[in-house]
């Protein structure tokens, strides 16, 4: 069995339920791009709303995480991982949560007791010693030698503010050297493999410090890191979770992973699974040059670019022999894999043709305008962005193959200029702060609901959702579809949802077992993951989904809904964007 399946069956055996990993783009958290943790997508329920699974939860949550971009290509970064999890939310706190992982560490995995160390956080003029934790690994046989106690290292928040605690992070030995007696977490070779947080604050945006309703435990393993460990492999490209994919891109291009070769071939491999899994994000994210699309252009143009490093054929389909690999490893577990493999290779395919017509005039250009000169200038790298389509960090990289420097500086004034003038259609949306569940957007959560049981009406019960987003100016639905609808569609759509809205149907709310739900025609998105118990959200008569909610009470606080446009999303999916007026 491999980590994940062990690390949730040990979680249901202590009593938590299964929650299915979210979207890796957030579904109404405007604030961030896409999820950098697991316990990002639980911030509503370690803030106090009661989760519908109950207090016990566990996952693993696709994450990606683009900051270290430029670090891809050693043997430990990545810009997507997996990340295990295990949530107490007020239920139970120090005592099991560190015994558990304890146990889970030495009899599940079988890791000797010599091999680890931990961390508890020393206190500071605020919070105190965590003697607790420090008492329990002690009891549990770790030596007081191998517990460190330290200040900045043990506290744990996701950015500036949010729930926030205390933690105990769990190193493990990764060397053939002797161990030594006393821990130093400053010495690399102990690598932190798990960190458990004791989430009892909240912290403002303002800095204020408070204590949460009730204390929950989050906790955070990364898959990657991990497996590797387990495996014994210092390189995780080596590891399991890479291994096939490397030999395969060894296979097409003909290079042994060696030298030179190996950066190309783990940037290679890390941006093509990072490309594949937002791809097939129910959120519809493609090729472009703002926010979660731009992000997605640079992973696939980056990796492009290092394909022809190793003399990768442009004119053969080696993304979708690289991608359809990917797609069959993960899709048993995410089944958005499988739903999208379409979509996916299609989006690989456009952005390799696309980028591949101006790359190789992108880099004649590059070596024109650089001949006499040891700087980029920011004219010569937004030209070759705007023109030749290079992300500044290929200009960067291009720059420092040949020990030139850019003036990355100057690019990002000019870039923000551009972006600003082409993003007045998303004004509002980086404000910051925590997911808003603000009035507006618990309305045009309802609106959701409302327009996908219209669109069920008009254009056909063969409807489904796609995926949704939502921030406090306006709404975003994408569904199953496979045609352009017409003006009259768009109205009678429109139409429905303002005599629905008119009417003041009430929206209720009641727990069912899941079988139930779906015998009453509930409508949902990945029905398999949920648990048996779900909460189900019902509109009049006309809709019925399982849904955590929030939503307004009844459809008359809507006022009046508007279709601004219809366009296509992908293959087979559409996508409306409407404002409440
Ligand atoms: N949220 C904690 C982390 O990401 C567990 O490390």
């Amino acid at each position: 069995m491999n980590l994940k399946d062990l690390y949730i069956q040990f979680f249901i055996e202590k009593g938590h339920k299964q929650i299915p990993s979210a979207p890796v783009v957030p579904e109404n958290d405007p604030s961030v791009l896409f999820n950098t943790a697991g316990m990002q997508p639980l911030i509503p329920y370690l803030m106090g709303q009661p989760h519908p699974y109950g207090t016990r939860l566990c996952d693993y949550q696709k994450c990606v995480r683009t900051n270290d971009l430029d670090a891809v290509g050693d043997v430990t970064h990545h810009t997507f991982f997996e990340m295990l999890g295990n949530w107490s939310l007020g239920d139970y706190f120090k005592q099991d949560s560190i015994a558990w992982s304890f146990e889970f560490l030495t009899t599940r995995l079988h890791i000797p007791l010599d091999r680890l160390a931990v961390t508890v956080f020393a206190g500071n003029d605020t919070i105190p010693f965590d003697q607790e934790s420090y008492e329990k690994w002690l009891s549990l046989g770790i030596p007081s030698s191998r517990i460190a106690k330290t200040v900045e290292d043990n506290f744990w928040i996701a950015g500036e503010s949010g729930p926030c605690g205390p933690d105990t992070e769990i190193f493990y030995f990764r060397s053939e050297e002797e161990i030594p007696t006393t821990f130093d977490p400053e010495d690399d070779r102990w690598v932190e493999i798990w960190n458990n947080v004791f989430m009892q604050y909240y912290k403002d945006t303002d800095g204020t410090v408070s204590e949460l309703p009730h204390k929950n435990v989050d906790t955070g393993m990364g898959v990657e890191r991990t497996t590797a460990i387990l495996e014994g492999v210092n390189d995780n490209y080596l590891s399991s979770i890479f291994k096939d994919m490397i030999d395969l891109i060894v296979r097409i291009s003909g290079t042994p992973y060696e030298g030179e070769a190996k950066k190309s071939m783990r940037i290679i491999a890390d941006h093509m699974r990072t490309a594949v899994f937002i791809s097939a994000d129910p959120a519809g994210i493609r090729p472009s040059n703002t926010d979660q699309g731009y992000i997605l252009r640079r992973l696939i143009r980056r990796a492009i670019r290092h394909a022809k490093k190793l003399n990768m054929d442009m004119s053969t389909p080696w993304e979708e022999e690289i991608a359809t690999l990917i797609l069959q490893k993960y899709k048993s577990y995410y089944k958005e894999l499988e739903e999208n493999a379409a979509i996916v290779l299609e989006v690989l395919k456009k952005e390799k043709e696309q980028f591949n017509r101006t790359l190789e005039k992108g880099l004649k250009e590059f070596e024109k305008a650089t001949k006499d000169t040891t700087i980029v200038d920011a004219t010569t790298a937004f030209h070759l962005y705007d023109t030749y389509g290079f992300p500044i960090e290929l200009t960067v990289e291009l720059a420092s193959e040949r020990g030139i420097t850019v003036d990355e500086e100057g690019f990002a004034q000019k870039f923000k200029e551009h972006q600003e003038l082409s993003r007045t259609a998303s004004a509002g949306k980086f404000k910051g702060g925590l997911a808003g569940d603000g009035e507006m957007e618990t309305k045009y959560h309802t609106a959701t609901h409302l327009l996908n049981a219209a669109l069920k009406v008009v254009v056909g019960p063969d409807v489904h959702q796609r995926g949704s987003n939502i921030t406090a100016e306006r709404m975003r639905f994408d569904f199953s579809c496979d045609h352009k609808l017409s003006d009259e569609e768009k109205k009678r759509t429109e139409d429905l949802v303002n005599q629905w809205i008119q009417e003041g149907l009430d929206v209720t709310v009641k727990e069912m077992k899941k079988e139930d739900a779906i015998a009453s025609g509930a409508e949902c998105m990945f029905i398999e993951k949920y648990p048996d118990v779900v909460t189900v959200y019902e509109i009049g008569t006309v809709s019925r989904e399982l849904c955590g909610g929030p939503h307004v009470h009844n459809t008359k606080e809507l006022g009046t809904f508007r279709i601004k446009k219809e366009e296509a999303s992908s293959a087979g999916v559409r996508r409306i964007k409407a404002v409440l007026e």
